[in-house]
């Protein structure tokens, strides 16, 4: 590994766009089929595997929705983010806000006290164990309608005091962050901080929309602003976060290659840009991987590794306190490297 991709993972960093159902590796999938006595669709692990070959977002939906069947208990939600936070810690992840998308289960007959609750007894442990701090946020599902995403937020009502945030996820094109406006003015109402997947595979002007008519604190994503001069000057101006998934984006074809990606043109241009790992059991790899992905194709400075870094930290809902904390703790480890 070079130097710079040491420095990478080395470093403490946040994660901030990382959906839990995306964590579940081939091998706990069949753990939970055979727990359950349910039959996946596919004969073995290797099988599976095998089927991780997306051509857009959508087949990667189809794929992400069927795997998500498994998921039925509280010890199930325990077990899947678990396992994320194994990986979160050994890639030096201080702090993490996560999605979940209660329509993926509710709509299965799973309880929504469950899904949240066994999220939720992972994070507790892994704050107590490892000192890893979280956010939860619950997201919409963008193909379903307004008026399910209200329902789900009334269903949600019992649990807000655990839900940190709100995203939009799932479909893009066809499905405007418009689509959800009266839902969204609700979640703010409520006090809740919101965020949305915009410009993956849409255009800038949704983007835009987020920005304008649902208010987002951060935009998910943000690859295609690029295509556009004023929405650039604008995301650079503001400082609005965009929480960037480069492996993501090659194995769903918004790039054909990593050497293709923006990232690294973004962050130039003076953009708050973050590397994160979407769905990591999917696209290869976790927040470690991205940053090595991205050094060795994009040849990324250590000076740019170190600002990805610490606007993972300022991006983030952490309190400044914290934040202070763990931008002091990169510096450190930053001058270690360097040898001073
Ligand atoms: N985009 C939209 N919806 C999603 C994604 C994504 O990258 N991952 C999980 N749901
Ligand atoms: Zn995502």
């Amino acid at each position: 590994m070079s130097n710079i991709a040491a420095l990478a993972c080395a470093l403490p960093k946040a994660e901030l766009h990382l959906h839990i159902e995306g964590t579940l590796e081939p091998e706990l999938a069949f753990r939970l089929a055979e727990r359950h006595g349910v039959k996946l669709a596919w004969p073995n692990v290797e099988a599976l595997r095998a089927a991780y070959d997306f051509s857009d977002l959508q087949s990667f939906l189809d794929l992400y929705y069927a795997g998500a069947s498994v998921l039925l208990t509280e010890t199930d939600f325990y077990d899947l983010t678990w396992a994320y936070l194994e990986h979160a810690h050994a890639d030096n992840l201080r702090h993490v806000e996560i999605f979940f998308d209660p329509q993926t289960h509710t709509e299965r007959g799973v309880a929504f006290g469950d899904v949240i609750g066994g999220i939720r007894r992972a994070m507790l442990q892994a704050e107590r164990e490892w000192g890893i701090s979280f956010r939860i946020i619950m997201s919409f599902l963008r193909h379903l309608s307004e008026a399910d995403a209200l329902a789900t937020l009334e269903e949600a009502k019992p649990f807000l005091h655990r839900i940190d945030g709100i995203g939009l996820d799932s479909s893009e094109m066809g499905h405007p962050p418009s689509k959800f406006t009266r839902v969204f003015a609700l979640c703010r109402e409520l006090g809740l901080p919101v965020v949305a997947h915009a410009g993956e595979e849409g255009p800038p002007a949704y983007i835009e929309e987020a920005l304008d008519i649902l208010q987002v604190t951060r935009i998910d994503h943000g690859v295609r602003a690029i295509e556009s001069e004023a929405l650039m000057a604008r995301l650079a101006q503001e400082q609005t976060p965009l929480t960037v998934c480069p492996l993501s984006n090659v194995k769903l074809k918004v790039y054909q290659d990593m050497r293709e990606h923006k990232l690294r043109e973004m962050l130039a241009r003076g953009l708050k840009v973050t590397i994160n790992s979407d769905d990591p059991a999917y696209f290869g790899g976790y927040v470690n991987d991205n940053f090595v992905a991205c050094v060795g194709a994009l040849g990324l400075t250590a000076q740019e590794v170190v600002k990805l870094a610490r606007n993972s930290i300022e991006a983030s809902w952490l309190d400044s306190a914290r934040r202070d904390v763990l931008l002091a703790e990169i510096d450190d480890v930053y001058r270690d490297w360097r040898g001073e």
